[in-house]
């Protein structure tokens, strides 16, 4: 794992206005998106998948919200939704200040060119029987848009602009490896000078130490153009250096959001704490142990039906019945942020009177003092990746040999949820 190496110090400064008093440029409310299960030769409505589930949250203009979570708590569907790929069940989103829930395609079609999405497969996602240069410049002819200079010298400025060569205009996708792909997916993305990018786990394909150099890509590309994203990752290692703020989210909600800083260096939801707890975390709390992890146990449960109250308590280590039975809500509980918790971390307890720990509990997670961790995951033994800011750029480093998978290991029981349709 590359988190333990990174420091905050060498986080570029971004945000020059606070991103609190940023203008609003996606609204986003009681977001939800259920996919109805049907049975039978009738096909009747038997349940739904509660993919998304009620979710807010903005993101102002020139600014990262990072949104992480486990394999199948419904980021991608959120993504979908939100760039209105797909239709939302409930809810509302709103964009400059326009409704665009309910749009119909030819509604959204002017606002196209303002949102636009990256994709998690750089191979699934570029047609391989089309030229880069057809890829690149399919937003133009989609649109109707004749950039200054035509078509071919703006392709091959964009290409430029992702680090990719004028001279791959004629080439196919079969001759470029996984993080040149995702740079021309990029580029694509960008063709059409959008506002909203929402980049679903724009990364997690390619090879670790491919995966700072597209990050930072991104990130260079945010100053250069004014861009706001939305970047998706299942590993807070990803977005941790380019969020500005970051969402993480549970089985269709968003259990905690916070600015980059809180949310490291206090996190207050216990599923924050885990998911960073995969690598060690000092904790000055924890009497003689410098740090501990929280490994969770068991699976993400199903979204067809959720556990009652907060949906975490079948995995959280501090469940008591008042988690059974009622759902925390997200609230602001210091500025900036927001958390979905009975009893947080890093803050007084929101219900102090129920002190009774579920018998679940215990065994929900581990607590590993990490001097006594006997057997590091696998990742701590990964070799580090390039992960400083100015990690070179050029193409030749993507035929790096491959480098041991980074899963973040708390998120690893639910790796296959994707399945449970
Ligand atoms: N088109 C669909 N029909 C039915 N279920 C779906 C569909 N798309 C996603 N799901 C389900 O919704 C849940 C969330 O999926 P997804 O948004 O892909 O999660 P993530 O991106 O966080 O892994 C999963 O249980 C998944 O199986
Ligand atoms: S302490 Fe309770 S409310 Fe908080 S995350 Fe755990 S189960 Fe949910
Ligand atoms: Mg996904």
């Amino acid at each position: 794992m590359s988190e333990t190496k990174k420091s905050d110090a060498a986080v570029p400064a971004q945000a020059s206005a606070p991103v609190a008093e940023r203008e609003v440029l996606l609204k986003v409310e009681g977001l939800q998106k259920h996919f109805p299960i049907r049975k039978g030769v009738l096909q009747r409505q038997v349940g739904a998948v509660k993919a998304v589930d009620g979710i807010d949250f903005e993101v102002r203009k020139g600014e990262t919200l990072g949104v992480v979570g486990e394999s199948g708590c419904g980021k991608s569907t959120m993504g979908r939704v939100i760039t209105r790929l797909q239709d939302p069940t409930g809810g509302s989103i709103h964009f400059e200040g326009q409704d665009i829930t309910r749009l119909s395609t030819a509604g959204m079609r002017p606002l196209r060119r303002d949102i636009q999405m990256i994709f998690q497969d750089p191979y699934g996602s570029l047609n391989p029987r089309h030229t880069i240069g057809g890829i690149v410049s399919a937003p133009f002819r989609l649109q109707g848009v004749e950039p200054e200079g035509g078509v071919k010298k703006e392709v091959q400025r964009l290409l430029e602009l992702v680090g990719l060569s004028p001279e791959h205009y004629n080439r196919y996708p079969h001759e470029f490896s996984g993080g040149q792909r995702q740079r021309i997916g990029i580029a694509r993305a960008l063709a059409l000078k959008p506002k909203l990018v929402v980049a679903d786990e724009p990364v997690s394909a390619l090879d670790v130490s491919i995966q700072a150099q597209v990050v930072n890509l991104m990130d260079d590309l945010q100053e250069e153009l004014g861009l706001t994203y939305v970047i998706i990752a299942h590993d807070l290692s990803v977005v941790r250096h380019v969020s500005d703020r970051i969402a993480v989210m549970y089985l269709g909600k968003i259990v905690e959001l916070a600015d980059r800083t809180s949310l490291y260096e206090a996190p207050m939801h216990p599923y924050t704490k885990a998911l960073m707890s995969a690598v060690p975390v000092p904790d000055p709390k924890r009497r003689g142990a410098k740090s501990e992890r929280i490994l969770l146990r068991g699976d993400v449960p199903s979204p067809i039906s959720p556990p009652s109250g907060c949906r975490f308590h079948t995995r959280c280590w501090k469940a008591t019945e008042v988690c059974k039975s009622t759902e925390p809500p997200l609230l602001e509980l210091r500025p900036g942020q927001r958390v979905a918790c009975h009893h947080p971390e890093n803050f007084e307890d929101q219900q102090p009177q129920d002190t009774v720990l579920l018998s679940a509990a215990k065994a929900a997670a581990e607590l590993v003092p990490t001097e006594e961790a006997p057997e590091a995951p696998a990742a701590e033994e990964a070799p580090e990746a390039p992960v400083s800011e100015d990690a070179p750029e050029a193409a030749a480093a993507e035929d790096a040999p491959e480098a041991a998978d980074s899963e973040v290991s708390a998120a690893e029981p639910a790796a296959d949820t994707d399945d449970k349709k």
